[in-house]
C-alpha cells in the first residue's frame, strides 16, 4: 500500500488592487454579473466572468428557483453559455465574485463540488487549463488551474 499526497500552490493576495490590469477589468465583469443574479431565496448573488482564449469575456450569474435544486450557480451558467456560444474556444481565465446587500462579499467564493465538476470536463473537453480567480473583497486567490480543485476527478470513458 502507498500513501500518496496530493496539494496545489496558489497566490492569495489581499485585495483586487493587488491584481494585473486584465485580471483586475475580468474580476469587474464577474461583479457587474453578480448584480444580475436572481437570488432572492439566499440572497447570495454570484458573478463569474469567463475570459476566452480570443479574449471574448461572457458573463453568467446564480440563477434560483423555488424548486432549490433546480436552481443554478454562476460558473455552471457561464461554462454551459460560453460553450454555446464558442463551442469550439477554450477558456483562459474564469474570476468569480459574491455580492451581498450589494457590497462585494469578503471572502472568496469557491466553487461547490458541481461546478467542479463541471468545469474539470470543460478543461478536459479543450485540453487547455482553466486559471481561476476567487475574489472577496479581503482576500483573492487565483489558482493557475481550475482541475487541482477536483484531485481524482470522474474523466473514465463510459463504455461503447
Ligand atoms: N452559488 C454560486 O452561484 N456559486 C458558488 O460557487 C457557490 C454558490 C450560488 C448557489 C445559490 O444560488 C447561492 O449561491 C447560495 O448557495
Amino acid at each position: 500500500m502507498k500513501l500518496l499526497n496530493n496539494c496545489f500552490p496558489y497566490h492569495e493576495l489581499e485585495g483586487i488592487e493587488h491584481l494585473k490590469t486584465n485580471d483586475k477589468e475580468l474580476v469587474q465583469r464577474s461583479i457587474e454579473a453578480a448584480k444580475k443574479a436572481y437570488a432572492p431565496y439566499s440572497k447570495f448573488k454570484v458573478g463569474a466572468a469567463l475570459r476566452l482564449e480570443n479574449t471574448i469575456i461572457v458573463e453568467g450569474s446564480n440563477q434560483e428557483n423555488l424548486s432549490f435544486p433546480e436552481g443554478l450557480c454562476a460558473e455552471r451558467v457561464v461554462i454551459h453559455a460560453a460553450a454555446h456560444r464558442f463551442g469550439q474556444v477554450a477558456g483562459d481565465t474564469l474570476a468569480i465574485a459574491a455580492m451581498v446587500n450589494n457590497q462585494l462579499y469578503p471572502t472568496p467564493v469557491s466553487p461547490c463540488g458541481g461546478c467542479r465538476q463541471v468545469m474539470a470536463e470543460y478543461i478536459q473537453r479543450h485540453q487547455k487549463p482553466l486559471r481561476l480567480i476567487l475574489c472577496g473583497s479581503e482576500k483573492v486567490l487565483i489558482i493557475e488551474n481550475a482541475l487541482y480543485l477536483l484531485p481524482l476527478s470522474f474523466n473514465s470513458q463510459l463504455p461503447d
